[in-house]
């Protein structure tokens, strides 16, 4: 009896729970328990749950998204991301899975590029390339993590001091990256960075989604818009040639909707340099919502909302069933796809390109939201 008073105690003592608005069928609120520790700092799991009662958990290791619960068109709720049941395992699965990424998300060229005369040096860890801010990029970090409180939904804030010349790139970096988790299934993402020197940024949300639960084969039956009459052509090795090539009568075209694995196939150059879809699109930026994604089985619509000027198309080409998510399934090829809102691959290295330098004095702000409903 003592002894499980003891650990009720610690267990208590291991969890911080912070309430938010109260009125409304449930009450939502924020939880805070231990997860691992990793770099001599400790990982914590959050555990937003809205007033519907839907639940979105968060780690400060890579700032990531670790699950989302939400229900399908008979009210039956399923996780439809991508993680793992231990912290042990995430470390030894995917690197990018739900995470942040930066400094400079995707590929830039030969791991090269210039400010001002000078050449910056990336590690190189794909082929030839620098990809998602090198092996130890803010994916890899330990955030530091509060909860916010009096906010009117569920809402963790993450921050990271990216000291200069972390994984090659110049300028002290402050980044801050806030989830907020509305009571319609929105998880509104803020992201807002500042340096001390002229640098260069790229910053996304890697998650995989597949919305008839993660785990519950693949994507190719979901169908998908995307509000882009153009998308970023590449070579072999994934980094942009400097055209931006209309999607019209190409495997591309997803300005109507069209499931995934309806041309995924073809023979297309794009289509074989990706191995599927792994394109940045160029977002038309003229409605609300730029991509959505729906899974006609589940009922399971998943809206994004961009103010940046591309969303990166993975359809999960790497994907072969090594790595163990959730209740021990495998993540088998094209079982998840991300849709990365941010700017193009290899900018710092393509002048015709929408920026992505930050100057000292300047701040960066980006908002990305996933909207979950059924229809
Ligand atoms: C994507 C990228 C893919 C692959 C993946 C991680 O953002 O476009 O080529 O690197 O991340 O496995």
């Amino acid at each position: 009896m003592k002894r499980i008073f003891q650990l009720t105690m610690i267990l208590c003592a291991m969890m911080i729970t912070s309430s938010c608005t109260q009125s409304g069928k449930n009450k939502a609120m924020v939880t805070k328990e231990t997860y691992g520790t990793h770099k001599g700092k400790e990982v914590f799991l959050f555990t937003l749950t809205n007033k519907e009662g839907n639940v979105l958990k968060l780690t400060n290791f890579g700032a990531r998204i670790t699950w989302i619960e939400v229900p399908d068109r008979s009210g039956k709720k399923e996780n439809v991301t991508f993680g793992f049941d231990t912290f042990e395992g995430m470390l030894r699965g995917d690197p990018y899975f739900g995470a942040v990424v930066g400094r400079y998300a995707n590929r830039i060229a030969k791991g090269k590029f210039t400010l001002d005369g000078v050449e910056y040096t990336l590690p190189l860890n794909n082929g030839p390339n620098s990809l998602h801010g090198g092996p130890g990029g803010w994916h890899s970090s330990v955030w530091d993590a509060e909860i916010v409180e009096r906010t009117e939904f569920p809402t963790v804030k993450f921050t990271w001091h990216s000291p200069d010349m972390e994984e090659g790139y110049p300028g002290n970096m402050h980044v801050e990256t806030v989830y907020t988790w509305s009571d319609k299934n929105e998880i509104v993402i803020d992201y807002k960075c500042t340096t001390d020197k002229k640098t260069v940024l790229n910053i996304t949300n890697h998650a995989y989604f597949n919305l008839h639960g993660a785990g519950n084969g693949d994507i190719l039956d979901h169908e998908l818009v995307i509000k882009a009459a153009r998308f970023v052509a590449v070579d072999s090795t994934l980094i942009p040639t400097g055209e931006l090539r209309e999607v019209a009568g190409t495997p591309f075209d997803f300005t109507t909707p069209a499931k995934v694995g309806a041309r995924i196939g073809e023979d297309y150059d794009q289509i074989k340099h990706g191995k599927g879809y792994d394109h940045t699109f160029v977002l038309d930026n003229k409605e609300e919502v730029d991509c959505s994604l729906y899974e006609p089985v589940s009922g399971r619509l998943m809206e994004v909302i961009s103010d940046q000027p591309g969303v990166q198309f993975y359809s999960g080409n790497f994907l072969n069933g090594s790595r163990i998510g959730y209740g021990g399934k495998p993540f088998i090829h094209r079982s998840g796809l991300c849709l990365e809102t941010g700017h193009f691959p290899d900018s710092p290295n393509h002048p015709d390109f929408p920026t992505t330098i930050l100057n000292p004095g300047e701040t960066f702000t980006s908002k990305t939201v996933y909207r979950f409903s059924v229809k």
